[in-house]
This record gives C-alpha cells, sequence and structure tokens, in this order.
C-alpha cells in the first residue's frame, strides 16, 4: 500500500507514524511536502498543498493508494472534491462539508439550524452592522467582554477577546479592512458572546452515518505559563480521561455530534474524515465553540500515540462507509505533548539553530518534528516557529509528563522555548503545582 500525507507539520509526523505503527502490514509512505523529520519515514515532495494539480500528477506517477490530508486550507479550497473527480482515493471532507471551518459565520448558522449549544452571536458585514449588533442589548452593556471572529481562515489571527465594546469595535473593523497581519480582508465577522470555562478538543472519525470518538484532549494556546502572553498554534496539549467525564461525552453526543452529523446529511455534505470540535464547558453545560474539519495540531500527537487500531484501516472505513464495523481501540493512558518552539515564536522567529541532544531520547518517547530542516553537514536546524513536540503516554498523565519533560531537558538550542506547565491546569483552568 502506498499512503500520501500531505502538510508539514507535527501533525503530518505524527499521522505518518502512527500509521506505520499501526500498519499490520508494511506500508510505502509518501509525504507533501513534510519537512527533515518526515523524511526519516516518508518520501518527501516538494509540491505545496495548495498545488493540487501537481498533488494529483504525483499520486499518479507514484501509483499511491490512498491520500490523507493534514491542514485546512487544502480542504476548504476542495482538494477531496478534485481528487475525487479524478478517480483517487481520498481521506477528508468534501469542499461543502469543509464550510463548517472555513467560515465561522456558516458554522454558527449551521449550529443555530441544528439546535447545538454555542454561544450567542450575530454576522457583520461592515463597521455599521458591528454597531448595530452591539448596540442592539444582545451582548450587554458596552463594558461586557465580546470575541470578534474574522469569518474566514486566518491563520490562528482572526479571534479577537475585546474586553469593552469599544475595543470589539476596533478590531472588527481592522478585521473587515485587512489590517490584521497574516488574517487578509475578512468579509464579514462573527460577534460572539464571551463564554467563561475550560476549554477541551473533542475529535472523532466519520463516515458520513457513524462515527467514532478520539479521546479527548486539551490544547495550551497561550505561549507563557499560566496561559499568558499570546496565542500561538499551541504549545503542548494532553489527552486524559479527567478532561470530559463519560456524562459529559454521553450529553456531547446527543447534544452535539448527532445532531451535526445528522444535519450535515440533511444539508446534503455527509461528513467523512475527522471532524474536531473545540469546546468551552461553561458552568451552564457545554458549549461549541468551533469545528475544524482535521485533525489539530499539537492534540494529534498527543491523541495518537494511543492509537491501537490500524490507522490506514480506520481512514478506509470512513471512506466507504464501514467504521460502524471498524473498531476503533485506544491505549488505556494518559499522554502528553511538550512544543519546543524558536525564540520569537509566535512573533517574528529564528531559523537555522543547531538542535542538539535528539539522538539521546530514545524508547517510548516520540519527537514529532514540526519545523526542521538539515543543513550541509546532514544535522538538524530550525526552520519554523514549532520545531518539535515531545510526546509520550503512560499510565497516568503524572508520569507521561515526567516522561516528556525527562526527554526535553536532553534536547537544545540557541533560543529554545517551552511552556513548564502543560497539563498542569486544573479543571477549571487554574495553574496546580506537581
Ligand atoms: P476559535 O478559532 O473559534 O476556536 O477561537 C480560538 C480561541 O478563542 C478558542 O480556543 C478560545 O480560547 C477563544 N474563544 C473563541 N470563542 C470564544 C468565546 N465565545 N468565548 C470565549 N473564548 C472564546
Ligand atoms: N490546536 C488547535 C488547532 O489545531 O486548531
Amino acid at each position: 500500500m502506498k499512503v500520501l500525507v500531505i502538510g508539514s507539520g507535527g501533525r503530518e509526523h505524527a499521522i505518518l507514524w502512527s500509521l506505520k505503527q499501526t500498519s499490520p502490514l508494511p506500508l510505502d509512505l509518501y509525504c507533501a511536502p513534510g519537512n527533515a523529520g518526515i523524511a526519516e519515514l516518508a518520501e518527501c515532495a516538494s509540491i505545496p498543498p495548495g498545488n493540487h494539480a501537481s498533488l494529483i500528477e504525483f499520486v499518479k506517477e507514484k501509483g499511491i493508494d490512498l491520500t490523507i490530508v493534514g491542514p485546512e486550507t487544502p480542504l476548504a479550497d476542495g482538494i477531496v472534491d478534485s481528487f475525487e473527480d479524478a478517480g483517487l482515493a481520498i481521506a477528508g471532507p468534501s469542499k461543502a462539508a469543509a464550510r463548517l471551518e472555513a467560515s465561522k459565520a456558516f458554522a454558527k448558522d449551521f449550529m443555530r439550524r441544528h439546535g447545538i449549544p454555542t454561544a450567542d452571536y450575530r454576522v457583520a458585514r461592515s463597521t455599521a452592522d458591528v454597531s448595530d449588533a452591539l448596540s442592539s442589548g444582545a451582548f450587554g452593556p458596552a463594558t461586557t467582554r465580546v470575541v470578534v471572529k474574522a469569518d474566514g481562515l486566518a491563520a490562528g489571527k482572526g479571534v479577537v477577546i475585546a474586553d469593552s465594546h469599544e475595543e470589539a469595535k476596533d478590531a472588527a473593523r481592522a478585521l473587515l479592512a485587512g489590517e490584521v497581519a497574516d488574517a487578509g480582508a475578512a468579509e464579514q465577522v462573527v460577534i460572539e458572546e464571551a463564554l467563561e470555562g475550560t476549554e477541551a478538543s473533542l475529535l472523532l472519525f466519520a463516515d458520513g452515518n457513524a462515527y467514532a470518538l478520539m479521546p479527548a484532549a486539551r490544547d495550551h494556546k497561550r505561549i507563557g505559563e499560566h496561559d499568558s502572553g499570546p496565542n500561538t498554534g499551541g504549545m503542548g496539549a494532553i489527552t486524559d480521561a479527567s478532561i470530559l467525564s463519560s456524562e459529559m461525552l454521553a450529553r456531547l453526543e446527543r447534544e452535539v455530534i448527532e445532531p451535526t452529523l445528522a444535519g450535515c446529511r440533511s444539508e446534503g455534505f455527509p461528513y467523512r474524515g475527522v471532524l474536531f470540535l473545540g469546546l468551552m464547558l461553561t458552568k451552564n453545560g457545554p458549549r461549541l465553540l468551533e469545528y475544524n474539519v482535521r485533525f489539530g495540531d499539537p492534540e494529534t500527537q498527543a491523541i495518537l500515540v494511543r492509537l491501537k487500531t490500524s490507522l490506514l484501516d480506520v481512514f478506509q472505513a470512513t471512506r466507504s462507509g464501514r467504521l460502524g464495523e471498524t473498531k476503533v481501540e485506544w491505549s488505556d493512558e494518559a499522554s502528553a505533548c511538550v512544543v519546543l518552539a524558536s525564540r520569537g515564536y509566535p512573533g517574528r522567529y529564528e531559523k537555522g539553530a543547531s538542535i542538539d541532544g535528539l539522538e539521546t531520547v530514545v524508547g517510548d518517547i516520540q519527537v514529532f518534528h514540526a519545523g526542521t530542516t538539515k543543513n550541509g553537514e546532514g544535522d538538524f536546524v530550525t526552520s519554523g516557529g514549532r520545531v518539535l513536540g515531545v510526546t509520550a503516554s503512560a499510565a497516568t498523565l503524572g508520569v507521561a509528563l515526567k516522561r516528556c519533560y525527562e526527554a526535553v531537558e536532553r534536547i537544545r538550542w540557541d533560543g529554545m522555548q517551552y511552556r513548564r506547565d502543560i497539563g498542569r491546569l486544573n479543571e477549571v483552568g487554574e495553574h496546580v503545582s506537581g
């Protein structure tokens, strides 16, 4: 079997590692474009994820049996539809289904149509609409916090949590005017009630009808310890049974997952692939913040080290509609992924630093590469903001974290930064020592 994974981050490294790890048969693995760590287990082709025609040509030339898509942008651009039109097998949601992530206004309206609990919101197309929405009373007095979100994909830069209506208006104006670096000009923005609670990421595989849950995970989005400083792509993730109780999982299946999959079917885009629910557990019950139509990064690293079933079989089942007959099994453990990042990240960051100590990390610790390349001497050097994700599973979260941090201590480069408090937040989001 030949399998191609599209993408170049820690998530894609983890997908490829897991495909290999869980497959009973040897696989020929490919990645486009990949990174230096991925190149140790897959043949990398330097085709950008946006170039669907070249990817199709590559798949035909190599005789690749299945393609798996990591990031959201190619999905939003309809890569699944392009591959299927070309008669090629690809796992992931169609362009129509990918609107659940590609347009926040579409996603919020979808949640409303299907009675899925979410924050109250209004969609606004102009600064005048924003002022009307805020003065309508729906968002409380002018001193209330509100969240402003750019409608489209915005590389993580499209969400502003504003402390007052005035700040929200400024943020909305900047998003609509395209003044936010990397975010592009939004055609519309979503103004949303700010919720309080604990966040959780719940991912699942779906085949249009049936679904299989993955272990619940928690991301750590801020750059600094105690959740300080700006948001990043994610500085670490954990999976642990304490994140969502079995009662809460049952409630989420009933109130969020089943109505979502039924809604996709009834609106003509049955959902196939990986679906990611970004949740806020509030004192009034769970609320869905967002859908992502793909694996999360770094949640995937922490999740997939616990997978026992063949990941290839699971992806095939999402395509063939046989997920209901496939038992997707996970180790009965907890896991953690600690992200090591470059100095300066999430702002302008340094590149080209030599990474030492990687060869000393052995045993059951996985070091997934996110932003690495090799220098002329064949040594790994940094080439991205997030560079490595040190990942381990163990019987308890405490042991998994201890193993990750012991490995982290062995790795170094000039400017390496990481959070020392991954997994050390209690259920109300407070930092706990130990
Ligand atoms: P999103 O891309 O919609 O998940 O938003 C990114 C992050 O912003 C989330 O992970 C939350 O930390 C925060 N966020 C989004 N929506 C809200 C909300 N309604 N209330 C409070 N925080 C939010
Ligand atoms: N870790 C959050 C995401 O992948 O969107």
